[in-house]
């Protein structure tokens, strides 16, 4: 059972906060009693709020995340949260080098843990250099990933391996 998501990129201030607006969001709509958090895997920018281009394309589709604060990812974060979703290869190969051995399946990327195979690669592109419209793409693969997820949790299928792998 899944009962606890935290949602990994590189700043924690683009990608991952927007991801977990949006899982917030949806997963209390479905009914679904899930704890979810963000992070990054850099420190860059803990303390800080997001960035103001995710703000806004978040409050253009009535999501809130004006209270979100950046944290960095702790080594407890693999004991406190039954899944930790990256946005892009980068992430997880640190949170798979970050991990304890015994978490280290905890560890995979959002959009394979949602079963979106029609982005190949399935990442969440870093939206940090580029315009508007990349964080709008990134709202839409929040968006389809979560909703991903919840199909998912509905059906009881579990979000990581091992048992995940018999599942997929
Ligand atoms: P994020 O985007 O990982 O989606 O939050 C970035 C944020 C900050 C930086 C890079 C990516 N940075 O280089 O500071």
């Amino acid at each position: 059972m899944t009962s606890s998501i935290l949602f990994v990129c590189l700043g924690n201030i683009c990608r991952s906060p927007l991801v977990e607006a949006v899982a917030r969001r949806r997963f209390a709509d479905a009914g679904l009693s899930i704890e979810v958090d963000s992070c990054g895997t850099g420190g860059w920018h803990v303390g800080q709020g997001a960035d103001e281009r995710s703000i806004r394309v978040a409050e253009e589709a009535g999501y809130r995340l004006r209270d979100h604060r950046v944290r960095q990812l702790a080594v407890d974060d693999f004991r406190r949260f039954d899944a930790l979703l990256a946005m892009d290869d980068d992430n997880l190969a640190v949170l798979r080098a970050s991990s304890p051995p015994q978490y280290r399946d905890r560890a995979i990327l959002f959009l394979d843990a949602a079963g979106l195979d029609e982005y190949a690669p399935p990442i969440v592109p870093d939206p940090y250099y580029e315009d508007l419209d990349a964080f709008r793409h990134v709202l839409k693969l929040a968006e389809q990933g979560v909703d991903g997820l919840i199909e998912r949790l509905r059906r009881g299928v579990p979000l990581v391996a091992p048992s995940r792998a018999a599942t997929r």
